[in-house]
């Protein structure tokens, strides 16, 4: 277990640190994004996607798909449990192939069903400190996690 804070002092900065992890994610990479309605779990989403090659306009909460996947260098799929009335309905979106597979997955509002997320993953805690202020923890917890975790320090 290993952490790193980045603070954010606007959306710019959000943008560089979610490009940064996009580009550096690897197949099987888990991101579970916790934070309070309009902390920046989209606005992050949005700049991994990008750093995936992916086009950043086409990422919005998944409100009512539930899943949203995308192609990019990688396969990105996006899920928001907000809505998920039970952790049975979370499962049965057969979010395990997902998790274990060799996509890259964001789980907005990871920490409300976090028995069925991976062990080793990446989780990303997000306060909001001011009007365009916002301090990202991001916590590693294993070793995948911790390698992609060492690589985003060094990178930045
Ligand atoms: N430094 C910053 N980083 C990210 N977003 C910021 C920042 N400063 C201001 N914002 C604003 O905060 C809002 C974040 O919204 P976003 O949809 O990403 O939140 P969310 O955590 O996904 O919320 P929800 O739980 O409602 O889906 C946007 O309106 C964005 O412009
Ligand atoms: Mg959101």
């Amino acid at each position: 277990m290993n952490s790193w804070s980045f603070p954010s002092q606007s959306p710019t900065d959000t943008r560089r640190l979610g490009e940064l992890i996009g580009t550096n994610a690897q197949p099987g990479t888990v991101i579970s994004l916790v934070g309070n309605l309009g902390a920046g779990k989209t606005q992050l989403s949005a700049a991994i996607a990008a750093g995936l090659g992916i086009d950043p306009a086409e990422v919005s909460s998944p409100t009512f798909m539930l899943i949203q996947e995308y192609e990019g260098r990688l396969p990105l799929f996006h899920f928001d449990t907000y809505r998920l009335k039970d952790i049975h309905e979370f499962e049965d979106l057969g979010v395990e192939e997902y998790f274990y597979g060799d996509g890259v997955c964001l789980v907005e509002w990871g920490d409300r069903f976090p028995e069925l997320l991976p062990p080793d993953l990446l989780r990303i805690a997000i306060d909001i400190c001011g009007e365009t202020e916002r301090q990202f923890e991001l916590t590693s917890s294993g070793p995948f996690s911790d390698q992609l975790l060492d690589t985003l320090r060094a990178e930045n």
